[in-house]
Parts: structure tokens; sequence; C-alpha cells
């Protein structure tokens, strides 16, 4: 019997992305472009490409125009429609009526508190969550990370993390995995660690901002106290599901960029500016320039 489908995604927006101030004063970090398109754009298409039709944003003051991005604005089209414009450009923002949902996360208490706030949306059902901020780009003609996931999610249930590998003194800033046995892109998980100092760190192994989760999740972490940084880390909630349930990580065949660091985030807009036929060319001419 194949496993229930993920047809939700959860994506915690409530972060106060204070790495990137004074820009994320009143714009939200994941309204950032990266080359022509909000770092939450590509998170909800990837989404959608995996299948996945319902959008929980978990947001924060301020964030509402995450929302807005996916509602329909009137006057724009209008003008662009008496111009003779093209609207095609504004498709990926069309949401399907009632698949895009809101729930409020008053104060940042952390990841793991971020997603419990979804729970009366989840409900019962396995579920997916992106962070949108770490960007994942499909290798060309290959597929994106949730698909992946989705794919392996069919053959062996339970809950699944995308994971990749950073070179080992990097470990401390990131969610580990302790790994088990190994199966081509597949590993089982042993264990988890939030922030481990490096001589505790089970593995290089670093959980990479895509998760698929049973609704159980959420019942754990209703007792989750704070763990590092003081927050309530989706990570030590994970932890304890390991050994109940089925507990995979998928390593994602595709380039990951952390755009919640600056510098992931420049390297992001090259990489993709780069590989877009549109203007790859006319980039690659800059960089050789500036780089003389
Ligand atoms: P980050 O650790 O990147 O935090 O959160 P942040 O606030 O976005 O950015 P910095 O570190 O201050 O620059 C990872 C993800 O979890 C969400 C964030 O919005 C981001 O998508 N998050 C984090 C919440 O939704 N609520 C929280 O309480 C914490």
């Amino acid at each position: 019997m194949s496993p229930k489908p993920i047809r939700k995604a959860v994506f915690p927006v409530a972060g106060l992305g204070t790495r990137f101030l004074p820009a994320t004063k009143v714009v939200p970090k994941e309204l950032l472009p990266v080359v022509d398109r909000p770092l939450i754009q590509y998170a909800v298409d990837e989404a959608r490409e995996a299948g996945i039709e319902q959008m929980i944003f978990v947001t924060g003051r301020g964030k509402t125009g995450i929302v807005e991005h996916f509602d329909i604005a009137f006057e724009l089209e209008k003008t662009m429609t008496e111009r003779g414009k093209d609207l095609s450009v504004l498709e990926p923002t069309r949401a399907t009526p009632g698949d895009v949902i809101a729930v409020r996360q008053q104060v940042p208490l952390g990841l793991g508190h971020a997603i419990w706030c979804a729970r009366a949306i989840v409900g019962d059902e396995p579920f997916a969550i992106f962070l949108p901020d770490e960007l994942m780009v499909a290798r060309e003609g290959g597929t994106g990370c949730m698909k992946q996931m989705v794919e392996a999610y069919n053959e062996v249930g339970g809950n699944l993390i995308s994971v990749l590998e950073v070179p080992m003194e990097q470990v401390s800033s990131y969610g580990v995995i302790d790994p088990g046995a190994a199966d081509g892109a597949l590993t089982e998980v042993r264990g988890l660690v939030e922030k481990p100092p490096l001589a505790e760190a089970p593995s290089n192994k670093i959980v990479s901002g895509r998760y698929i989760l049973q609704p159980e999740v959420m019942r754990v972490l209703e007792h989750q106290g704070k763990g590092a940084g003081g927050e309530i880390q989706l990570t030590d909630a994970m932890a304890k599901m390991i050994g109940q349930q089925p507990f995979h990580a998928v390593t994602f065949d595709g380039a990951r960029y952390d755009c919640g660091s600056k510098v992931g985030f420049v390297e992001a807009t090259l990489a993709i500016a780069l590989a877009r036929p549109d203007m790859g060319a006319e980039v690659r001419a800059i960089a050789e320039k500036l780089l003389g």
C-alpha cells in the first residue's frame, strides 16, 4: 500500500531575517529577489512540481506581502492588459482559490514553534516543509528537491529530510544527522542533533531545508522545550520520532544555496543569472570584466 500523499506544504516565514538588515526591516527576506523572482516563488514552484496543492505560510508582523504575492494584483493586471503587455510573467504567482493559507506566529520562538503554529491546517496528514531561504536548484533536465523526496517517500513512507555534506568544520552551524545504512541517495537516520560542538558531531551530513513529516510531529512539538539558541527546535522534535517511525535522509541531486546568508545569496544570484539563456552570456562577460 502506498503511503498517504503529500498535499500540504508549510513555509515558515516568520523569522526576523536579522542577517539581512537593513534590507529586511520592511521587506521580508522571503521576498528578496534572486534575479527576478522572490525566494518564496522558487519554493512554491518546487512544491507545485512535487504535486503539492495547499501552501500554508506561517507569517509574522510585516510579512503579509508574502501572501499578497500570491493574490491577483487587479490594478496592475488591468493596466498591463490595456497597454497590451504580456501577463504570462505573473502566471507563477496565481494560486488556486483557497489553496493559499496564512497562519500567524506572533513571537518568533523558533522553527519548531513556527511549524506547530500550522497544526490545525495540517491536521492528520503527512506534510512537507520548505525553508524558502534555502534555494534548491534542480540539475538541467533534472527534478527539484521535493519531487525527489516525494519519490523516495512513495517507496519508504515515514519521515524524510534532505541532507547535504559540508566540510566538517562547518557542522556546528546546522542540524546534523547520525547516519545509518545507505542505499543510493537514501540514508537511514539514527539520530539528529542541532548545532553540535565539532567534537560531538555524528557526521558532516546537514539537514538542508526540506522535510516530509508525519503529523505526529505536532504532538511532539506541543511539549517541546527550548533547545539550541534558546529556540524551540524542529530538529529536537524530529529526533524524538526516530525509532517510533521510519526516518530517512535524501541527498539532493542538484545545487543548494544558503540564501539566509549574504554570500550565499550573492552566489545564488550569480549561478542563476549565469544559467539563464536570456542573460547568461551578458552576465558572464560582466563577471569576467570585474575579475580583471
Ligand atoms: P533562520 O534561522 O534563517 O532565521 O530561520 P531568520 O529569522 O529567518 O533569519 P536571521 O537568522 O535572523 O537572519 C529559518 C527559517 O525559519 C523561519 C524563518 O522565517 C526561516 O524561513 N522561522 C524561524 C520562523 O518562521 N519562526 C521562527 O521563530 C524562527
